[in-house]
């Protein structure tokens, strides 16, 4: 299985995070790394992070691609995986799942932190497998947008 380095995006990297794709048919389950950054750079509860192989690891400048953009929010108690893509040319080498078990040992140090969540759309299959495969449980959180389509997952404390 694949290992991953997570690091913020900069004004060195922040490119190439806006260079990855998606296939066509995956766009509409994840607003774009443009849109999340701009997100971010106006709410400091976002965190918005470049997964790269544990290869870059170490590297001030890594010496392989940027794979995928994943992007957490830590607020009121709630770390919520609210972004993950994978470049479509590296999908399927368990980037995406990597990624998302370094997510949850973050936010599991986060003090602040009382309760895991994620959500995806609900015709995105890969994401409902590999969110319940981690252990995510179905969750209807009151504080989500009553006309949300969104799936909601949450771990069990
Ligand atoms: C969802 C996504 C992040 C998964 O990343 P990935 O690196 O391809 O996934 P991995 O290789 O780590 O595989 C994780 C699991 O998902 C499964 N999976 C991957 N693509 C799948 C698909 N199209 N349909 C069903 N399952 C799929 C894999 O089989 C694997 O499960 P397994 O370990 O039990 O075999 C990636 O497909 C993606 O970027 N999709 C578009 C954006 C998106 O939907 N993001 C999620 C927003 S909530």
């Amino acid at each position: 299985m694949a290992d991953v380095h997570l690091r913020p995006i900069t004004l060195a990297n922040y490119k190439e995070c806006l260079a990855l794709q998606l296939d066509p048919t995956q766009t509409a389950f994840v607003a774009s790394n443009a849109k999340s950054l701009a997100e971010a750079k106006v709410n400091p509860t976002l965190t918005p992070l470049a997964i790269y192989d544990v290869a870059a690891r170490g590297y001030d400048d890594p010496p392989v691609p940027m794979r995928g953009f994943a992007m957490y929010e830590i607020a009121a108690g709630v770390g919520y995986l609210m972004r993950l893509m994978i470049d479509r040319a590296h999908q399927g080498q368990g980037y995406g799942r990597a990624a998302t078990i370094e997510i949850i040992r973050r936010l599991r140090l986060s003090p602040e932190v009382e309760i895991i969540g994620t959500g995806h759309h609900p015709e995105n299959a890969a994401a409902a497998h590999l969110y319940r495969s981690l252990g995510f449980l179905p969750w209807e959180p009151t504080f989500a947008p009553p006309d949300s389509p969104d799936v909601h997952l949450k771990l069990p404390n």
